[in-house]
């Protein structure tokens, strides 16, 4: 894999009108939701992401038609023929692991390579496992492989140890096709989660509860093809509302559900920001200093995870000093370090770092480690003064669409490297 770098020249004030792509999140269950159909499934407003199209060929390598254009994805999955997905193709990333719901419904077996740790943390799977168990799926753990296998899938109760977006996901996909009815408790309520619901609800199936933290799910005989929307990118529209404060700028940021990013207009506003909400469009400006916060990730509705590196990079040139608490991933704080690089006044103790507000960043060579890491050193490359080299964006591209267009629109002045290897 190439590995590219941005030059970013920081201290650009950014202004303008952005309008937010469709989530990622979302959008890797939705297409392998795809695989329960009979028929042809249709996505809108799929982004064109590293992310998507490894998935595309997870569901290829099985045997799937998937056509992608610009931003509509039609899959067809009647052509499905194999059950393994290659260890290259898992590795590359662990979002796959969300085949094997649907393929144990459709198939009743499937072989995947067990993704390994990350960047962030370790990432077992041992909820995905233990409520494909009580559905009547055999699983042996072997040379890295898991092996599931099921005669007939049958609904259970199930009760999650922890909220798991993706073994929730992973359980609605198996439970769907399952004879009788299956309860997940302590489920996950990302948005996420529910547009998951839709899509399955439109193709046939019975699902009840996304969004709450009990999800009920009536088995049926059989699901067909559907056509449908995905949600826009929660994430994304949150880093581009730092980016506003960060550059003292005002930022309009379209197509958004803004009770889908409640903590962080909150946080926003509690640290001086102004947050004015419009239907499906958000406007922040920022002028002056921003007030250091606390801040603690939790599962939805709490404060999200995946914000969490880029508030610690508004945090770094905020007024007073800042607690931020990560509850979600053991080793969420690789940011930390490149982000000290540029200035920044940072204590880690466990799962919280303790930051100390300085007056602004300086441009230096920095490394984004994983997705989101990389996203809290954009913004901090775009508050700095004078250029920062950030490299290995190729994590970047995993979760941003078009980023260096959109930015470039708004005012800021950046490039790409393109590193041939
Ligand atoms: C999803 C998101 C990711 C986000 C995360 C938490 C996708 C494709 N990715 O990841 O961007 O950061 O939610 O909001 O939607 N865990 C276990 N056992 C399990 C499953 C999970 O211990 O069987 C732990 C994980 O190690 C982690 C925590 O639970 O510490 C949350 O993980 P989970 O909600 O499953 O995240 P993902 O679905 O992997």
């Amino acid at each position: 894999m190439t590995m590219d770098r941005y030059v970013i020249t920081g201290k650009q004030r950014l202004e303008g009108r952005v309008r937010t792509s469709g989530a990622k999140n979302a959008a890797l269950p939705l297409m392998a939701a795809a695989i329960l159909a009979g028929g042809q499934v249709i996505l809108n407003g799929v982004p064109r992401l590293t992310d998507i199209i490894n998935m595309a060929e997870v569901l290829k390598s099985l045997g799937c038609k998937v056509e992608f254009l610009k931003n509509e994805m039609k899959l067809d999955t009647s052509t499905l023929t194999g059950y393994t997905v290659q260890e290259e193709l898992m590795r590359k990333m662990r979002a796959s692991n969300l085949i094997l719901g649907p393929m144990i419904a459709r198939c009743g077996k499937v072989n995947i390579s067990k993704p390994g740790g990350c960047a962030i943390g370790t990432r077992p799977m041992d909820q995905h496992i233990k409520g494909l168990k009580e559905l009547g799926v055999t699983i042996r753990e072997k040379h890295g492989y898991i092996e599931a296998r099921a005669e007939k899938l049958r609904g259970g109760d199930i009760y999650l140890d922890i909220p798991s977006v993706g073994a929730t996901e992973n359980l609605m996909m198996a439970a769907v096709l399952a004879e009788g009815t299956t309860i997940i408790r302590n489920a996950a309520r990302e948005p996420e989660i529910v547009d998951l619901q839709n899509l399955l609800n439109k193709m046939g199936a019975k699902v009840r509860g996304a969004g709450t933290h009990v999800i009920r799910i009536d088995g049926v005989s059989k699901l067909h093809g559907a056509e449908h929307i995905v949600i826009p990118d929660r994430i994304e529209a949150g880093t581009h509302m730092l980016a506003a404060v960060m550059t003292g700028g005002d930022i309009t940021v379209e197509n958004v559900v803004p009770e889908h990013i409640s903590p962080v207009i909150a946080k926003l506003r509690q640290g001086g920001a102004e947050v004015i909400v419009n239907g499906d469009s958000i406007r922040v400006r920022h002028k002056g200093k921003f007030k250091a916060l606390e801040i603690k990730t939790l599962a939805y509705p709490g404060f999200p995870t995946d914000m969490q590196p880029q508030f610690l990079a508004l945090l770094t040139i905020a007024e007073g000093t800042s607690i931020l608490t990560e509850t979600i991933f053991e080793n969420r704080f690789q940011h930390v370090a490149e982000l000290m690089r540029m200035g920044a006044n940072i204590t880690v103790e466990g799962r919280t770092a303790i930051i100390r507000g300085v007056p602004t960043l300086e441009g230096a060579f920095v490394e984004a480690t994983d997705l989101r890491a990389g996203a809290a050193l954009f913004l901090a490359a775009l508050a700095a003064e004078e250029a920062t080299v950030l490299e290995k964006v190729n994590h970047i591209d995993r979760g941003y669409e078009n980023l260096e267009e959109k930015y470039r629109a708004l005012g800021a002045k950046l490039h790409r490297v393109v590193k041939h290897s």
